[in-house]
């Protein structure tokens, strides 16, 4: 469903992505784990659309489409969510009113009706009871004063509410107490489906033992250099990333 070819990206004329390949398939779980500013969340943000990036080689195809070529509602509509490392916060707009317009918006690009008040009133209970948070956050303002556990746990409901065919979280789990990174993992698990992809990236081992991956990719200097099964991550929490530092260089000598 999502594949990225040789993706190049510069920042400025700076190059942060030096030709990114990656395959996500329907049902599968991606773990993307790799040293700070490697380029992990500019990868997250190019593939959501953020305008300061540049794409100055290669394509990303999302369900049989150009994604690099749509704007950011145009993917989410298609079916694309991202959470993101530092979630915004939307002064005046409560959680439910936001996620109304972002379901129904995305339900008319794909011409499906839309909910009505008590419809969705009940799908937003549903979901808020799924990922146990407490009933207030439904009329609270978006991420307004909510704890940083808070954001990351809400992104997750406004993920339950959008159905997404393909969730990019970027560290989800930072900042999460050890109830948090549960819940927050439960919730994500229940919402695995044959039908979603799922790419996680994480500084840490441990969100990996609630959510199984079926591959881990280690990110070093704007490349994936590595590639292997939920063990990989493991290895990497044991030796570090210098391990694959200096295992390339021996590779290269
Ligand atoms: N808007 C920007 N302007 C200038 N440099 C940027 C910008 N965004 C990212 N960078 C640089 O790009 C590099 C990759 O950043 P990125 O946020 O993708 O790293 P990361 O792998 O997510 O790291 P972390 O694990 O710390 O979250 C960093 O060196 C960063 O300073
Ligand atoms: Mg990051």
């Amino acid at each position: 469903m999502l594949e990225i070819k040789e993706l190049n990206v510069s920042i400025e004329g700076t190059p942060i992505l030096k030709g990114v390949n990656l395959i996500v398939k329907a049902g599968e779980i991606h773990a993307i784990m790799g040293p700070n500013g490697a380029g992990k969340s500019t990868l997250a943000k190019v593939l959501a659309g953020d305008p300061s990036y540049e794409v100055t080689g290669g394509e990303v195809i999302f369900k049989g489409q150009n994604l690099l070529e749509m704007d950011p509602e145009d993917r989410a509509h298609l079916g694309l969510f991202m959470s993101f490392q530092y979630p915004v916060e939307i002064p005046g707009v409560s959680n439910a009113q936001f996620l109304k317009i972002a379901l129904n918006a995305k339900k008319k690009a794909l011409k499906e009706p839309e909910l009505s008040e008590t419809e969705f009133d009940h799908l937003m209970d549903e979901k808020m009871k799924l990922m146990e948070i407490r009933p207030e956050f439904k009329l609270r303002n978006v991420n307004e004063n909510f704890s940083g556990g808070e954001k990351k746990r809400n992104e997750i409901l406004q993920m339950a509410v959008l159905n997404p065919s393909l969730a990019l979280l970027d560290e989800t789990d930072s900042g999460l107490d050890i109830d948090s990174i549960r819940i927050v993992a439960e919730g994500v698990n229940r919402l695995r489906n044959p039908e979603m992809g799922l790419l996680l990236i994480t500084h840490y081992q441990r969100l990996l033992d609630y959510i199984k991956p079926d591959f881990v990719h280690v990110m070093l200097d704007g490349k994936i250099v590595q590639t292997g099964g939920a063990h990989l991550a493991l290895e990497l929490e044991e030796k570090g990333y210098d391990w694959l530092v200096d295992s390339k260089e021996e590779e290269t000598l």
